[in-house]
């Protein structure tokens, strides 16, 4: 069972969930199975990062590139996703779970719509733990997105040039309203970013897993939050410094050893 250190965890992490049709075609499966199987996986996964106290939770459901699938498959993952909001309504509410969205939401089917605008409402008070599904999301499309949104306020008069600064376009992201991701993982084996969060990535710690997404189980998830804090972050700045003043610093007896209150046992 894996430890985790409870007070150094991620604040925000995100998820590219990848290889549900790999794991399906290794079955002799049609895609949409893996894609069922995968929203299992997304139900494990949201109740382990609940428990386990992430604060915010953003997972990679439906690229704007994803349009381009085969339209049985998208009908096959739109129905999916009105199940997951139907079934799992009562477990976010009841454990104060606030649902968003990101991404071009307006291009989503009514059956959709109809499922996520109420359950976005009813939770928006919520503050245990923000769950973000990215829905018809692009990261290059939501940078210039943000960047219109400033063009047109220097043009209007309401912000200066000099005005537009990083900050002003994060604040125009709706996908770092959470804050930027810490870690970000990606299952099935590819190692690349595939247009997810991009702006607030810049400083994330990157996971790869090579368990397709459907397999991927809270194990998996400690383990990619284990090796997160593993890792010495800093951003852009120096390390802490290496041996020998690492060992003067060393305190004579090892407390640290000793007291584990600040660790969590997961599994
Ligand atoms: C990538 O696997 C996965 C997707 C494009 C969709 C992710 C959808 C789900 C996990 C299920 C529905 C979502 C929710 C929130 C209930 P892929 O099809 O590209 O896999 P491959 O690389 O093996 O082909």
């Amino acid at each position: 069972m894996p430890l985790i250190e409870a007070r150094n965890l991620p604040n925000h992490v995100g998820i590219i969930m990848d290889g549900n049709g790999r794991w399906a075609q290794l079955r002799g499966h049609a895609r949409v199975e893996g894609h069922r199987e995968g929203s299992r996986a997304v139900r494990r996964i949201v109740r382990a990062s609940r428990r386990l106290g992430l604060r915010a939770l953003t997972l990679y459901a439906f690229s704007e590139q994803n349009w381009a699938r085969p339209e049985d498959e998208v009908d096959a993952l739109m129905a999916l996703l009105r199940d997951f909001l139907l079934s799992e309504r009562s477990e976010i509410l009841d454990n104060g779970i606030r649902l968003n969205a990101v991404g071009n939401i307006g291009k989503l089917p009514g059956i959709v719509r109809a499922v996520l605008d109420p359950l976005r409402d009813d939770s928006s008070a919520s503050t245990e733990m923000t769950l973000t599904l990215a829905l018809s999301y692009g990261g290059r499309e939501e940078i210039a997105a943000a960047a219109r949104e400033l063009a047109s306020e220097v043009k209007d008069g309401r912000l200066r040039p000099e005005d537009v600064t990083e900050d002003a376009l994060r604040r125009r992201m709706p996908s770092l309203r959470v804050g930027d991701p810490d870690l970000i993982i990606r299952t099935g084996g590819e190692r690349r970013i595939s247009n997810f969060l991009l702006y607030g990535l810049a400083y994330a710690e990157l996971h790869f897993s090579d368990t397709l997404w459907p397999d991927f189980d809270a194990v998996d998830l400690y383990e990619a939050i284990g090796s997160y804090q593993r890792r010495e972050r800093r951003f852009g700045l120096v390390g802490k410094p290496a041996m020998p003043d690492d060992k003067l610093a060393l305190p004579s007896a090892p407390p640290a050893a000793a007291d584990k209150s600040h660790l969590r046992l997961v599994g």
